[in-house]
């Protein structure tokens, strides 16, 4: 295997997916954390939304949801879901496929704690995904939060994150004359070692 250089250098992929977003966040218009997350439903169907990567671990990627949302249901009932990030500044592509968990220990509670008060009104007062009779709904909703739970605003069991384990890796970079360079991190449980290839483009 040749050894790869320059953006691609190192073996682990959670520093290289790190390196990559600490580049991108300077230069994004927006939400350089902002992930393509797809699962499918019980049927198979396959579902895709956006949502924000609120962590890179030492062994997973980590976002926030609610547990009753379609794609907490779909991820959580499959027990799986990729997702897709895209830096158009850095012309770069990450791909990933693995297991997802539950995320709901101290880790959830504290990210929870560090959003605006407003945010966590409104995951608290949000059945995300479920029909709204009307925009007025959700506003009665959202007042009552904040009388029933003044400053008190914990985190609530239907909400916290959901934590991606990967078994499928891949970084995409931009090349001349669309001969772009792809490597692709697999193994086929999550301890095992990780095979590293490239791909044709
Ligand atoms: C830039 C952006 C960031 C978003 N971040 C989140 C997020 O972190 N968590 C979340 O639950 N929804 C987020 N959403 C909303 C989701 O895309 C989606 O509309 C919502 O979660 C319901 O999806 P579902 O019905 O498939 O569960 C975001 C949307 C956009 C456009």
């Amino acid at each position: 295997m040749e050894k790869r250089i320059g953006i691609f250098k190192g073996d682990n992929p959670f520093e290289i997916a790190k390196r990559w977003m600490d580049e991108a966040k300077p230069l994004e218009l927006n939400d350089p954390n902002a992930i393509a997350l797809s699962t499918v439903d019980k049927s198979g169907m396959p579902n895709a939304r956006v949502v924000l990567l609120k962590t890179i671990e030492t062994d997973a990627f980590i976002f926030y949801t609610n547990y009753a949302s379609a794609k907490a249901t779909e991820a959580l009932g499959s027990g799986k879901a990729a997702f897709v990030l895209h830096w158009k500044s850095l012309r770069r592509q990450i791909r990933c496929r693995g297991f997802a968990t539950r995320e709901e220990g101290a880790m959830a509670d504290e990210y929870f704690a560090s959003r605006s008060k407003l945010s966590r009104v409104g995951a608290i007062a949000s059945k995300q995904s479920q029909v709204l009779e009307s925009r007025q709904v959700l506003m009665d909703r959202v007042e009552l939060v904040r009388a029933e739970h003044g400053d008190a605003l914990k985190r609530p069991d239907f909400w916290g994150g959901i934590r991606i384990e990967p078994v499928e890796i891949e970084f995409w970079a931009d090349g001349e004359a669309r001969l772009h360079d792809r490597f692709k991190w697999t193994r086929s449980q999550t301890a095992d070692p990780w095979n590293i290839v490239r791909l044709f483009p």
